[in-house]
């Protein structure tokens, strides 16, 4: 791929999502991380939505995507939210999303800076999404989101984050991928390993990185995950990619929800096929009288 001697810079993003990508199958040609899982697509990209989604979106609730692309992810958001915020940088995307999702209620859509979220949001969204697109986003615009995403989240309310995780001692070293496909190459060997046969494109950051800036931002780390799933099935195994789950501290106790040290103790209980949501539990672990 050409794209991995890049950088993953607003602009680069923008030409490669809204002029060059052909949408063949508008997101679903992306099976890579279900290949690399030795699973069939449909049952992979299930899986996702079961482990990653379910349990964070209450039904009715306010959901905010981040770079929906062509709406891969955005018809089962939309199956469970109210009110639905789309959000992102191609014009292109957010064409094809309203063409998709027309005649939806509730359903807001934004072409945005490829960094900051509408204004007007502060405090109003319950769960805020964001799959396969990070990946590609540098770390400055990643951190910007971050602040942006905990000001648009209600207190209490979630982050699903996919992101990339190249090595940490690595990161300095991204400009060597300008460089030409030598050093891109010496560059992927460095900070991915061997096991890579490609680049996907991620941009230079590390779990550790991406934790940091979360928690600059004001929000908790709940949980970050590679696999899911019985006998870790499934996951975003392919470029040592990373999902990451957020939280934004409840204001107080008195309205019976967790905070985020309370959900960190029984964050395991979401791997459970079947367990009930953790809007679920909030209610049942509310004081009594
Ligand atoms: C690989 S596609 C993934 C789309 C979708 N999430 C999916 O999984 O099918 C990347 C998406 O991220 C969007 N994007 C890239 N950089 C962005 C940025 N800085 N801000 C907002 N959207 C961005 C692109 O326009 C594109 O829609």
């Amino acid at each position: 791929m050409k794209s991995c001697t890049r950088s993953n810079s607003v602009a680069e993003n923008l030409n490669l999502w809204n002029q060059e990508h052909a949408w063949l199958e508008h997101g679903d040609e992306w099976k890579g991380q279900a290949d690399s899982c030795g699973v069939p697509y449909p049952e992979w990209k299930a899986s996702v939505v079961d482990r990653l989604i379910t349990p964070y979106a209450k039904p009715g609730s306010t959901i905010l995507e981040l770079a929906p692309g062509h709406g891969r992810w955005t018809e089962a958001l939309s199956s469970l939210a109210g009110r639905l915020i789309l959000v992102d940088l191609s014009p292109g995307c957010i064409e094809e999303c309203r063409r998709r999702f027309e005649g939806r209620d509730r359903l807001e859509t934004y072409v945005n800076d490829g960094r900051s979220l509408p204004p007007g949001l502060d405090c109003q969204v319950d769960l805020v999404w964001s799959f396969d697109s990070l990946v590609h986003v540098a770390p400055r615009e990643i951190q910007n989101y971050l602040f942006e995403i905990h000001r648009v989240l209600k207190p209490g309310g979630f982050a699903v984050i996919h992101h990339a995780n190249r090595r940490h001692w690595t990161l300095p070293l991204a400009p060597l991928r300008s460089l030409g496909p030598t050093w891109a190459l010496l560059y992927r060997y460095l900070s991915m390993g061997t096991e890579e046969s490609a680049d996907g494109w991620r941009s230079a950051v590390s779990v550790k990185l991406f934790r940091t800036m979360a928690t600059r931002a004001g929000l908790s780390v709940l949980e970050n995950l590679s696999r899911w799933g019985d006998g870790n099935r499934y996951g975003v195994p392919r470029h040592n990619d990373r999902v990451t789950i957020l939280v934004k501290a409840p204001e107080d106790h008195a309205n019976g929800q967790l905070l985020p040290h309370e959900r960190n103790s029984q964050a395991s209980e979401p791997n459970t096929p079947g367990s009930p949501s953790i809007f679920d539990r909030s209610q049942k672990n509310e004081a009594p009288g």
